[in-house]
């Protein structure tokens, strides 16, 4: 039978703001949205997800390290903590799960201190500036990774 894949998606702080945050960046799909459409996505594919947004950091360590032997794969849109976190780099190293960096905006041509983050050199791949879209690419990308994998 073919594996059914366990999928964790993280947002960090102020996406729950989604739809309502400086919307000439982020458009006006909503957090929720985006959760509909890799649901449907995921059914697609065939794999279970799991959603999980918080504005702190330490709860997003703590959803980290619950993932370990519960989770195949994490996607996570790290938000500002993207640029500050060694916490959450550090987290990801710990569980030691592959994992697919998503940003809504291009960071890479926004400000300087957008531009480094301290998943991407830890990261399966990155996809920035595609807008929502962004959350269902990365979930081909890492089914497919994981199909290749595993
Ligand atoms: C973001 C980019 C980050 O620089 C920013 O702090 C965010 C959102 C994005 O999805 O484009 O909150 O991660």
């Amino acid at each position: 039978m073919k594996p059914r894949y366990q999928i964790l998606v993280l947002n960090g702080p102020n996406l729950n703001l989604l739809g309502q945050r400086e919307s000439a960046i982020y458009g006006t799909t909503t957090l929720a949205d985006i959760e509909v459409s890799c649901r449907e996505k995921g059914k697609l594919l065939g794999v279970n997800l799991a959603f999980f947004q918080s504005n702190h950091e330490g709860a997003l360590v703590d959803r980290i390290q619950q993932a370990r032997g519960e989770v195949d794969l994490i996607i996570i849109n790290p938000a500002a903590y993207t640029h500050t976190s060694v916490a959450i780099r550090d987290a990801l190293l710990a569980v030691g799960l592959p994992v697919i960096e998503v940003h809504i905006s291009n960071i890479h041509k926004r400000e300087s201190f957008r531009q480094h983050s301290y998943i991407a050199d830890i990261a399966v791949g990155q996809v920035v500036g595609l807008g929502p879209q962004g959350y269902l690419l990365a979930l081909d990308g890492g089914v497919t990774y994981l199909q290749r994998e595993g």
